[in-house]
């Protein structure tokens, strides 16, 4: 999948965070990076994401606690990362063993930590509207 789309409201990027999912899933990608500003909308994504599963669970940002868990789902918030040794100390290696399924915010800073194939996700606000994004998803790797 390489596309690019425009949102005009939260409901709209989790309807792609679900695509996503559902794309993720038939294709077997196992991590997905996110990309993009404060507040630009990775964790709506998410939520969207997660929702693909079924399970009700409660998407929130894990900027305090680094990670949350929903099922399979391990939901991290790399902002506060600045080096490998914080990836050790979280336990990112641990978790990413190619059956559960990681998503990253804040990708910008585990560029080194990607493995060679993924689904990266970039969101970005736009000068049209105050709600509007353009979403742009690339797969990496074969
Ligand atoms: N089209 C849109 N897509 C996503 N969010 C939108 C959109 N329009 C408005 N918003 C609002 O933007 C905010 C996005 O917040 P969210 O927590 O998802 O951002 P984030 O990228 O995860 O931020 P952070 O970097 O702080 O983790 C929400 O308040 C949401 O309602
Ligand atoms: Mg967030």
């Amino acid at each position: 999948m390489n596309k690019t789309v425009v949102c005009s409201q939260v409901e709209d990027t989790e309807k792609i965070g679900t695509e996503i999912a559902e794309y993720a899933q038939k294709e077997g990608y196992t991590f997905i990076a996110l990309y993009g500003d404060l507040g630009v909308g990775k964790t709506a994504l998410v939520r969207g994401f997660v929702a693909f599963y079924g399970d009700s669970h409660n998407v929130m940002s894990p900027t305090y606690n680094l990670v949350n868990v929903y099922g399979d789902i391990y939901h991290f918030d790399m902002y506060r990362i600045s080096d490998e040794d914080d990836l050790y100390s979280i336990g990112f290696y641990d978790y990413d063993d190619g059956k559960n399924i990681i998503i990253t915010e804040w990708s910008e800073n585990i560029e080194y930590a990607l493995p060679d194939r993924y689904l990266r996700v970039t969101i970005k606000k736009t000068e049209n509207h105050e709600n509007e994004r353009v979403i742009e998803i690339k797969t990496v790797g074969k």
